[in-house]
């Protein structure tokens, strides 16, 4: 199994895959330990580091969340604005998450990335209590508040590449976040914002398909085509 140094970070981030069915064999502890430890590494707004990490490994409670989303999913289809075809990546396979969700009792680890608001808080007054103990937010936040916890997430499913490990970045636990919150023992005011699952993959995943660079990006002007270097370049270097 590679180690974190043995994978060059071209590989880990061009490789990254969105993995939704995993064998059930357990991840190496100390493998876990070092992909935790690479996502506290992230940045974080003012250095706050408002990251919780609540890692799921327990048969019984992976059965009890699966059991809420499988019950989210059995409407969701329905409700959405795309249909399912629309809903594919490069490969023409479904990224609906209900594969996931289908297969989630099997996931070796899931972590549950929550924001801490006593950490997070920049601003005094940031956040209102409602009666149920629960935070609602009086400002609004750039980038909202998962901002600060993205690249925390990003750092653990390179790191977890780079051990040899597939992941899958998730929000769709807020479909039935009370309920999660429950299960996990997550306090009120902890908002609870994305999971990763992680483990060996079970699906077969090609590259990544991504739109080409010169497609999404403006030279210092919207509107005005980024050349990138070799096409302006000519071909010389
Ligand atoms: C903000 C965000 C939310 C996502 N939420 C989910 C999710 O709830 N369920 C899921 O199965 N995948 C989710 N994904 C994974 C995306 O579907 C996946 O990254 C995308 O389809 C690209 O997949 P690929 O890297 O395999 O090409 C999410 C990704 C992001 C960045």
């Amino acid at each position: 199994m590679p180690g974190l140094s043995e994978m060059s970070l071209r590989d880990a981030i061009y490789g990254l895959r969105a993995t939704r069915i995993f064998h059930d064999k357990p991840v190496a502890p100390q493998v876990l330990d070092e992909v935790l430890e690479a996502s506290t590494m992230a940045c974080s707004s003012g250095n706050t580091q408002p990251w919780e990490f609540v890692v799921v490994r327990d048969p019984e409670t992976k059965r009890r969340i699966q059991i809420e989303m499988l019950d989210a999913f059995s409407t969701i289809d329905q409700e959405r604005a795309q249909s399912p075809e629309q809903l594919v990546d490069g490969a023409g396979r479904p990224v609906t998450g209900r594969a996931a969700v289908d297969h989630l009792d099997k996931v070796p680890v899931i972590v549950v990335v929550c924001w801490n608001p006593e950490r997070g808080i920049r601003m005094k007054g940031e956040y209102a209590e409602n009666p149920d103990g629960t935070l609602r937010e009086t400002r609004e936040i750039p980038g909202g508040r998962g901002v600060s916890l993205f690249q925390a997430c990003q750092n653990m499913m390179l790191a977890a590449r780079a051990h040899g490990l597939c992941s899958l970045f998730t929000t769709f636990f807020f479909l039935k976040r009370e309920r999660i919150k429950e299960i996990l023992g997550i306090p009120p005011q902890i908002f609870m914002e994305c999971a990763i699952f992680l483990g060996h993959g079970d699906e077969k995943l090609g590259k990544p398909k991504r739109l080409p660079v010169s497609q999404v990006s403006h030279a210092d002007r919207w509107g005005t085509p980024y050349r990138l270097h070799a096409e302006t370049a000519g071909g010389d270097a």
